[in-house]
């Protein structure tokens, strides 16, 4: 059997001063000697639950049962907090914080007495960031969500996280409701613990967590107050101290077809356009080649099966009782899109976890034959405009799909003149000026939203028409932009544009009034300037110093700005990726005294 790390802080011949020293402090809480000595796996739980994150919060009350199963396994549990991440509540946004979380758990997987790890992952960017630490530390580890929480409700209609933000300020504008009914509208979506009951990032996170193979089977998609959440969290517990002595780590499980299943799988339930930044992000920690493109040849021909909104109609709770995430790697597996001998955290494949488990609400988990949407993935689009940019096409509207995409010469290709903004303040400050004259052709742009403009990248790019159009039923316009879309959004933008304005893309040449072409087809998007036209505007931009950012308001918004990969390539710190798997590479720190 492999040497537990932890012994070298409580258990080490070679430096008895060390030992005691390291022993006799978290002795003074009442743990002994003879536990910190047994040779039992310490197993870390990664607390991402607080007051500030209160999608997270009740994992302060799973804990007790993690801990409960720890030591049912006969490990010892250490429970230690991790830089809240908040999506809703942290500014500038919550994408600048996931690096930081991810290099604090790094820190701490590496540097402290800890065999295995516990991550507890819930809200948009608790997910990535807790798999990226364990996959550059590469101890085992093994991921818990939080569960969603239950299904809103508001005069009888299901009232789901996120989205019904974006229809009510759509009732707002359109003068149909006031402040007040907007207020409790949005606040009926969130009845109780959990994180957002769509099909928003969240959701979609802690879905590929469980598609990827670090989740117990079926983990995903309970509810934050059910009973079973609070069992699995015991058995995931127990689990890790028996993955500790197999040692079975994140390198051994995420292979690049549980990436590859991932993708699948996002695009069978209709997954967020924050997915392949993360999931990019995860592969690129753990060394896997996978690409922006990768998601377009893998993803794109899978149907929609799942039936949450946005996309579809359902929320959380119904998802969970319709199967849940094995009951979707199912019906893949059935037509042969999964890889079914990728391996996951209980120590059996995907196929062995996944196989005849049955779908047991057609409407909420549709069978392959009658699917939602046909060709449910993302689109990966480039041009001069950008090199890359995705997107969702499971949530184009007939409406959308009418005015847009209709030309029978030319069925998935349609131009239009740009009006475009310099970050979200512009935009609310002139989406209404009827000076813009925006018409149902026009192209709404979004730029300094990437993650060194906006840093972190806002979730602005979802931009609603001027109301003088919603009245006239005009609900959604083409958008595009470098920042990214909540994924509750169910706007069929151009998001992630890569390289942002700030990064020197082309979105930073752009002009008010320039007529832009995309085709979904080709997957192009171009705009309809000449070459010796963006030349000289390249030249003007660069006599300037470049597309402007504001002033770094934080010193991790400067370090981060200085070394943030762009979303196509997952937004990582450039630097850390060169860092892999370093519990091996890297042998033991140093002793501290
Ligand atoms: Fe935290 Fe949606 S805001 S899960
Ligand atoms: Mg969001």
């Amino acid at each position: 059997m492999k040497k537990l790390r932890s012994r070298a802080w409580f258990d080490n011949p070679d430096n008895p001063d060390m030992t005691a020293l390291y022993l006799e402090r978290y002795m003074n809480y009442g743990i002994t000697r003879e536990e910190l000595q047994s040779g039992k796996p310490i197993i870390g739980i990664a607390q991402t639950g607080s007051d500030l994150s209160p999608c997270n919060r009740h994992h302060m009350v799973l804990a007790q049962r993690v801990r409960e199963g720890i030591r049912e396994a006969g490990g010892i549990a250490f429970e230690f907090p991790v830089h809240p991440i908040q999506e809703t509540g942290k500014r500038p946004t919550a994408g600048l914080d996931r690096n930081l979380a991810y290099l604090g758990l790094v820190e701490v997987l590496y540097g402290y007495p800890l065999d295995g790890v516990v991550l507890t992952i819930g809200c948009d960017k608790t997910t990535p960031a807790m798999l990226m630490g364990a996959a550059t530390v590469d101890i085992p580890a093994i991921a818990l969500s939080v569960g969603p929480m239950l299904n809103g409700w508001f005069k009888g209609q299901r009232t789901g996280s996120g989205t019904i933000i974006w229809k009510a300020r759509e009732m707002m504008a359109a003068g149909e409701i006031g402040y007040e009914e907007f207020i409790e509208l949005v606040a009926s979506s969130a009845p109780s613990v959990g994180y957002c009951n769509t099909m928003g990032t969240a959701t979609t996170m802690n879905s590929l967590a469980e598609a990827l193979g670090m989740q117990l089977p079926g983990s995903a998609a309970i509810p934050a107050p059910h009973k079973d959440r609070a069992a699995i969290a015991w058995r995931t517990g127990k689990r890790i101290v028996d993955m500790v002595h197999e040692d079975l780590k994140p390198s051994d499980i995420l292979t690049r077809e549980n990436f590859l299943n991932a993708i699948a799988v996002n695009s069978a339930i209709g997954g967020s356009t924050n997915a392949p930044v993360h999931i990019n992000a995860i592969a690129r920690h753990i060394g896997v080649d996978l690409s922006i493109r990768d998601w377009q040849t893998h993803g794109h021909h899978i149907p929609l099966l799942v039936n949450l909104q946005p996309a579809g109609e359902y929320l959380g709770e119904d998802f969970h009782r319709a199967g849940g995430v094995p009951a979707v790697v199912n019906e893949l597996m059935k037509k042969g899109l999964i890889y079914e001998n990728a391996p996951t955290a209980n120590g059996q494949t995907i196929g062995e976890n996944c196989r005849a488990t049955p779908i047991l609400d057609p409407d909420v988990i549709r069978p392959f034959e009658t699917p939602l949407t046909e060709d449910a993935g993302f689109i990966v689009l480039s041009g001069n405009l950008f090199d890359n940019a995705i997107m969702k096409t499971s949530v184009i509207s007939p409406e959308f799909r009418d005015r847009y995409l209709s030309n029978p010469d030319d069925p998935e290709a349609f131009e239009g003149k740009a009006v475009v903004f310099d970050g979200p303040e512009d935009y609310h400050h002139r989406i209404d000026d009827p000076s813009l004259q925006i018409d149902e052709f026009t192209l709404l742009f979004m730029r300094g939203a990437g993650p060194i403009g906006y840093p972190g990248a806002a979730e602005v790019v979802n931009m609603r028409p001027p109301s003088y159009l919603i009245k006239r039923g005009i609900h959604s316009l083409p958008c595009i932009g470098d920042g990214r879309q909540s994924g509750t959004s169910g706007s069929p933008s151009i998001l992630n544009a890569s390289p942002e304005a700030a990064a020197g893309g082309g979105l930073a040449l752009i002009e008010t009034g320039d007529r832009v072409r995309i085709d979904l087809n080709t997957g192009t998007a171009n705009l309809l300037v000449s070459d010796e036209e963006i030349a000289r505007r390249r030249a003007e931009l660069d006599a300037k110093g470049g597309y402007p950012f504001p002033d770094h308001q934080t010193p991790w918004q400067e370090i981060q700005r200085s070394m943030v990969d762009q979303l196509g390539d997952g937004a990582v710190l450039k630097p850390a990726v060169t860092y892999q798997r370093i519990a091996q590479s890297k042998g033991l720190p140093r002793d501290n005294h």
